[in-house]
């Protein structure tokens, strides 16, 4: 089966977990695309949806869902949202599309976070995708001799700015076997937005498309 055919049946999986009248969370990426192209032919009828980026807010609207600021929402019931890398206790290397501040926000503010990813994204320790960090622009050469300093090999995105008017620099190599801990020292940097890794808020569900259907990595 291929990626995209992956991601649309992981997207339909995520449907199942999506009641009419739900104030929702959306992340961003092409997992989450084919969700809410899911979404809007799925009849589900929902009260409006937080979205994590503007390309996804235009994915909304185009779908006819109504997007609500955060501010005026409250906490939410549900997020969905893809990665780029899970582990098995479902932490999480996000960032790919320099969406994670949004995106680490919306899952902070969600009772319940699904992530949807194709099992290409499945490793045992994360660090073989490079973490993205988001950062303050005045801040980049500070918080790159940081991260030399950490073990890592920082390279700044070329030709990149976030929803937020800031950098994004992806950083190889770096030590994430207890991606806790390297949060917390990597966030605690002046400068740092937020790191892609999703450790102290995990995903509460991984849903994983394979060849064999669809699995499901829970805490129940
Ligand atoms: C965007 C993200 C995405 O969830 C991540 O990059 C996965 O994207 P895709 O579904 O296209 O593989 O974190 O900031």
């Amino acid at each position: 089966m291929s990626q995209e055919r992956l991601k649309i049946e992981v997207a339909k999986a995520a449907l199942k977990r999506v009641e009419d009248g739900m104030l929702l969370g959306v992340g961003t990426g092409s997992t989450v695309n084919a969700f809410i192209r899911e979404l809007a032919s799925s009849g589900i009828r929902l009260e409006g949806a937080v979205s994590s980026s503007e390309a996804t807010t235009g994915l909304l609207r185009e779908a006819g869902i109504r997007v609500v600021d955060l501010n005026h929402a409250g906490d939410l019931a549900l997020y969905i949202d893809g990665a780029d890398e899970v582990d098995p206790h479902r932490r999480l290397i996000k960032g790919g599309g320099g969406a994670l501040t949004r995106e680490k926000i919306i899952a902070g503010a969600s009772r319940r976070f699904v992530c949807i990813v194709d099992e290409s994204k499945c490793v045992k320790v994360l660090g073989e995708f490079p973490l993205p960090i988001e950062v303050i622009p005045m801040a980049r050469a500070f918080v790159s001799r940081q991260m030399v300093k950490l073990g890592g090999r920082p390279e700044l995105r070329e030709d990149f700015m976030t929803d937020n008017g800031n950098l994004i620099i992806d950083v190889r190599q770096l030590d994430l076997i207890d991606p806790l801990k390297t949060e917390t020292r990597i966030n605690q940097i002046p400068g740092v937005v937020t790191c892609g890794l999703f450790a102290h808020r995990r995903a509460d569900e991984v849903l994983i498309a394979g060849e064999s259907g669809i699995r499901s990595l829970s805490s129940e």
